[in-house]
């Protein structure tokens, strides 16, 4: 089994990005810890980041071809803009899982809508960090 983890816009900034928001782990922090739960559970696990919309759709056409069942992606701010997004991940077979570090859903109305979700198979929020291992772990146990 193979899980592409994708990170959005900032989320490189992870650290010193509004902590009181995002958390003081940096981005290297997460990925790292992923790695270690996806290597224990024997799954092949990549994590990129980019600031740029056309690398992450890039990466999801690349996740189309390589073996990836399954995508755990933040969009961070093109959640709430990007259908070119939501329509490479239209394109993907597997299982996709969306994540964001804060609860959305608690912020400025403009973060309440994703078009991401129109595609996600599970939405996770407002859990920081621990969001993209509740993603790793029921992909896990799904199997
Ligand atoms: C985010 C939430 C988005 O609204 C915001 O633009 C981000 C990060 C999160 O993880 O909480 O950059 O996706």
């Amino acid at each position: 089994h193979k899980v592409l983890v994708l990170h959005g816009p900032n989320l490189n900034l992870l650290g010193t990005r509004q902590p009181e928001i995002y958390g003081d782990e940096t981005l290297a922090d997460i990925d790292n810890a992923l790695r270690e739960r996806a290597a224990q559970a024997g799954w092949e696990i990549a994590c990129r980041q980019s600031n740029h919309e056309g690398e992450l759709i890039d990466a999801i056409h690349a996740a189309r071809l390589d073996g990836t069942d399954a995508i755990i992606i933040n969009p961070a701010a093109y959640t709430h803009t990007s259908v070119a997004i939501l329509d490479a991940l239209n394109a993907f077979d597997g299982r996709v899982i969306e994540v964001h570090l804060s609860n959305v859903h608690k912020r400025e109305a403009f973060r309440h809508h994703s078009y991401v979700s129109l595609r996600a198979d599970g939405v996770i929020a407002g859990l920081g960090s621990q969001g993209y291992h509740a993603a790793l772990e029921a992909l896990i146990a799904a199997g």
